[in-house]
């Protein structure tokens, strides 16, 4: 964030910003996330998988895009998140190139007056620009909240934003995690693991943000790649929808989800990534849900209908109700309240 930018901070983010030390998202140019008559509307599109590298998947793209701003229109949303593989391929042609290819993505939040954040998948990092370079060209999209916290962590976008209760506080916090690409060190499996340096950031975010008011902020954490914690619950028993394909969490363990049951704030985690997976289910007292694929390009081939998933926070409640929302109607109910 530049000086410039910030000499627009509202009052009531000013001193939201003040008390959290959080730096971006506040900006007065950017919309603010508030509960309405005590009600937050989220809408999580996934696995969108735009590409511009052949006609099929121009067309694929261009019907993706199509049903997102579809999905804005049914849901009208107090909020979206995309939980990454967004444009996964290369873009040659598309007049305009990556930038382009954001924009499309970008294009209907901003048509629609949806704020959103973005989560990158592993796709994502594949592009021929940087993470950060990415994020800035999502920035140009007045609508865009996503903001990288410490430039220090790897990729771009981990951050967080808070949802603002009927008195102007903070009532809930939406937290984003880059779930990076793939290990950098040999035989470590196929998917990286989120850093400690990011679990770090969480844990003392948190800690702060607790500090300050005095008891933990209720918060939602998004990502593309599944925890490994993901596998205790791939099962009929637990699971609420499709198990359809066996989950592509990381070999490795960093730790991610021991941190958020030792905070004690998190009321659920959001995936995408396993395309044919749109299940919710609850461990050991945290929500590990997956999203609905939103995009028609790449696999999926349990016949889902391509669609999003509504998450409703109720201020002052600790909890959330969901479904998976499609053109044609709402599927897969499930609350989680503590
Ligand atoms: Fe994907």
């Amino acid at each position: 964030m530049t000086c410039s930018r910030r000499s627009f901070l509202t009052a009531a983010a000013l001193a939201l910003s003040a008390a959290a030390g959080r730096p971006a998202a506040a900006e007065a140019e950017k919309p603010v996330l508030k509960f309405k008559d005590g009600k937050f509307r989220i809408l999580q599109f996934t696995d969108l998988h735009t590409a511009y590298n052949d006609e099929e998947e121009v067309g694929k793209s261009a019907k993706t895009v199509q049903r997102v701003g579809e999905m804005l229109a049914k849901e009208k949303p107090d909020f979206a998140v995309l939980t990454g593989d967004l444009v996964t391929k290369e873009v040659d042609l598309l007049s305009g190139g990556l930038a382009a290819a954001w924009e499309n993505i970008t294009r209907p939040f901003d048509e629609a007056g949806v704020p959103f954040a973005i989560a990158f998948g592993n796709h994502d990092h594949e592009r021929q620009a940087t993470m950060p370079e990415q994020l800035a060209m999502i920035d140009r999209a007045k609508m865009n909240l996503t903001y990288s916290a410490d430039p220090t962590h790897p990729g771009a976008g981990t951050c967080w934003l808070p949802v603002l209760g009927a008195d102007g506080n903070e009532a809930a916090r939406l937290w984003c995690f880059d779930s990076q690409s793939y290990p950098t060190i040999p035989d470590m499996g196929t998917y990286a693991w989120i850093s400690y340096e990011q679990i770090e950031w969480y844990r003392a975010e948190s800690a702060k943000a607790e500090a300050s008011v005095g008891h933990p902020i209720p918060g939602l954490a998004f990502f593309h790649i599944p925890l490994p914690e993901i596998w205790k619950v791939h099962n009929a028993e637990a699971a609420t929808g499709t198990i359809g394909e066996p989950p592509c969490p990381p070999d490795l363990n960093s730790g991610l989800f021991t941190a958020m049951i030792e905070r004690g704030d998190i009321l659920g985690v959001f995936f995408g990534h396993d395309h044919d997976d749109d299940y919710a289910a609850l461990y050991k007292g945290i929500a590990l849900v997956y999203g609905r694929k939103t995009g028609f390009g790449s696999y999926g081939d349990m016949g889902l209908e391509r669609g999003g998933r509504i998450i409703e926070l109720t201020e002052g409640k600790p909890g959330f109700d969901t479904y998976i929302s499609v053109p044609q109607g709402e599927e897969l109910s499930w609350s989680h309240w503590k």
